[in-house]
């Protein structure tokens, strides 16, 4: 994976049909996604479950381009081998998530993944400063995560402007996630996001069986 700030699409396949991951990303990645974003939860860390590694691992066959895997679990310590070993190229754990996030940051890196940081919109986006050495991702929530499909939180604007700010020419990805579609998408990418991950705004309209609103929406997310 080399680095560059151009925009990306990452679908989340939250908003995918459960039973056909395998066929909703291929879909997607024909419809022209640059990344695949994988939501796991733990009914803990966040008030809802998705799976776990053996998934993410099946998953790892159909995935053609980045595997963005985003942890909303809680320790996140004991999972990281399991995650190198389903393939992610980019494990992202919530600064919210535990005490050590500082070690949980390194220990992906040393598993030889792409760090991620989830920063939660309770979270100001200062708190990452002494940690972006050892990102290669800072996520910034738009929506308290857990479930897709929740209305985008405009004052995280300037949080993404801050952080972009702080990051300077570090080659260190914005990603956003939540509620970002074809209206929120140019007010994040001008305040410095590269990486958008969108969820219901893919998958709007499409199923397996026609995945074709799906190529519509990704440029639309893209800015036509
Ligand atoms: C929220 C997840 C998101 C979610 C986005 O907890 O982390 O990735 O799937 O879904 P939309 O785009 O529908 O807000
Ligand atoms: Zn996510």
């Amino acid at each position: 994976m080399s680095f560059d700030r151009s925009l990306k699409i990452a679908p989340s396949i939250l908003a995918a049909d459960f039973a056909d991951f395998g066929r909703e990303v291929r879909a997607v990645e024909a419809a022209g996604a640059d990344w695949i974003h994988i939501d796991v939860m733990d009914g803990h860390f966040v008030p809802n479950l998705t799976f776990g590694p053996p998934i993410v691992k099946a998953l790892r066959r159909h995935v053609r381009t980045v595997m963005d895997v985003h942890l909303m679990i809680a320790p996140v310590d004991p999972y990281i081998d399991a995650y190198a070993d389903a393939g992610a190229d980019i494990l992202t754990a919530h600064f919210e998530a535990g005490p050590h996030i500082h070690r949980t940051l390194q220990a992906i890196r040393g598993a030889g993944m792409k760090a991620g940081l989830a920063l939660n919109p309770g979270t100001s986006v200062e708190v990452a400063a002494p940690l972006l050495d050892l990102c290669d991702l800072v996520c910034v929530m738009t929506v308290n995560p857990g479930f897709g499909g929740q209305r985008f939180i405009p004052s995280q604007v300037g949080q993404i402007a801050r952080l972009r700010e702080m990051i300077g020419d570090r080659p260190i990805h914005i990603e956003v996630d939540g509620g970002v579609d074809a209206t929120t998408a140019p007010l994040v990418a001008a305040a410095g996001a590269d990486v958008l991950v969108a969820g219901s705004a893919v998958f709007r309209g499409g199923s397996v069986d026609d995945p074709s609103p799906y190529g519509a929406n990704i440029r639309a997310i893209r800015g036509g």
